[in-house]
């Protein structure tokens, strides 16, 4: 089987490196085009990205040499690769205005942005809870006159460690969902280097990010009716994101009630037991066991638990009984890995293997 060719869009970005270190050897998809803003665009990546790389792992040797593209030369771009990942830091309109070019273009888009996560026909997904939603880019195709080009978005990190795991829940009807997430700098796209008024410091404030952790979970449990995604009604969720002194993994304290009060067993045995399409089908980067339920009382643990299945699987911890809600419990995840980009490569796995993604 030949490979698909993927252009990265922000390649020289914190997010846009993360894909690089993730594509890196991927078995179905090859880095053939990297773009960037007219600042890189005519430099080596290596030029472009300068004393920017961020990763552990060091730039790996196939992209060193490639010359950055300019994001907005879509024609130049498209015409060489068979889909995207989006990753650019632009405004809102701007974002909005470069997938939808992309996706005219016949090249479809994978984003990682948040722009189009309410365009109606746009599906959010996250693969292993609502694979069901691509089935809106019919709808999209047919607004945008493609054939191949749509778009599709992954949800904001700080939702993905406690979403997956009240999905597990659903036959009991969470009704009432409090959850207060401590948020590693990373999310930010910055490193202690950069930023660092955080060493030592906790900010109890991240623009737009509650808006985000209430909303984007009824969009996820939402469903497709007449070509649109229409938001779910509850669970009814309240949240706090607070920025800590961590570098990589989101951490949420959660409190929720249910409908019908499951036993504390039998939540513990749907976490363990879930699993989505990813698993089914085997995908290169799903998770082989998506959530881990530890036992001990101090895990899961930031430095101990984010890279648990390689960043994509969600770790769960201290599930009790609460005073004034059923449960309470907290979950972790790695933001920028099933929280940003290997999200987003999982749900391009998933799309090809759905026939939604194909080569030119
Ligand atoms: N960091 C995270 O964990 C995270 C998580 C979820 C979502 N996001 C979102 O993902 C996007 C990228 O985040 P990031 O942290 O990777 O940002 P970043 O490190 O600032 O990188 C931004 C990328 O966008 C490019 N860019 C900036 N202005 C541009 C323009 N006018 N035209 C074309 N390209 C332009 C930059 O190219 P140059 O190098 O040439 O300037 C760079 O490649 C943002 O929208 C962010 O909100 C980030």
């Amino acid at each position: 089987m030949s490979k698909l060719r993927v252009g990265i869009l922000g390649a020289t970005g914190m997010v846009g490196q993360r894909f690089i270190s993730l594509l890196e050897n991927h078995p179905w998809f090859e880095v053939t085009t990297l773009a960037a803003s007219e600042r890189s665009a005519g430099k080596t990546y290596e030029e472009a990205v300068g004393n920017r790389w961020k990763m552990k792992k060091p730039m790996p040797e196939a992209v060193k040499s490639m010359i950055v593209k300019n994001v907005n030369e879509v024609e130049a771009v498209a015409a060489s690769v068979d889909f995207v990942f989006s990753a650019v830091d632009m405004t809102k309109d701007e974002i909005k205005a470069i997938e939808e070019a992309y996706a005219k273009a016949e090249t479809p888009v994978v984003s990682n942005n948040s722009a189009h996560r309410w365009t109606p026909d746009v599906p959010m997904v996250i693969p292993e809870v609502n694979p069901d939603h691509f089935e809106v880019i019919a709808s999209q195709r047919k607004r945008l006159g493609t054939k191949r080009g749509f778009i599709a978005v992954k949800p904001n990190c700080s939702i993905q460690s406690y979403t997956p795991a009240l999905d597990a829940l659903m036959e009991y009807g969470p009704k009432v969902v409090v959850a207060t997430t401590y948020q590693a700098i990373s999310g930010a796209g910055k490193n202690f280097a950069d930023w660092p008024e955080m060493v030592d410091n906790v900010i109890p404030f991240i623009g737009g990010e509650e808006e985000k952790s209430e909303q984007e979970p009824l969009r996820i449990w939402g469903k497709v009716i007449d070509g649109e995604i229409v938001k779910a009604q509850s669970p009814l969720i309240t949240t706090q994101c607070i920025r800590v002194p961590v570098t990589d993994g989101h951490t949420a304290a959660v409190f929720v009630s249910f409908e019908k009060k499951p036993e504390k067993e039998a939540i513990i045995k749907a976490w363990k037991e879930y699993k989505g399409l990813p698993q089914e089908l085997d995908l290169p980067s799903a998770p082989k066991q998506f959530i881990k339920y530890f036992e001990e009382d101090n895990r899961p643990q930031v430095t101990l638990d984010r890279d648990y299945e390689n960043g994509m699987g969600i770790c769960l911890g201290r599930l009790r009984e609460d005073t004034v809600y059923d449960y309470k419990f907290v979950g972790l995840s790695h933001n920028t890995v099933r929280g940003a980009a290997g999200g987003a490569v999982l749900s391009a796995e998933l799309l090809k293997a759905l026939g939604y993604i194909e080569a030119k």
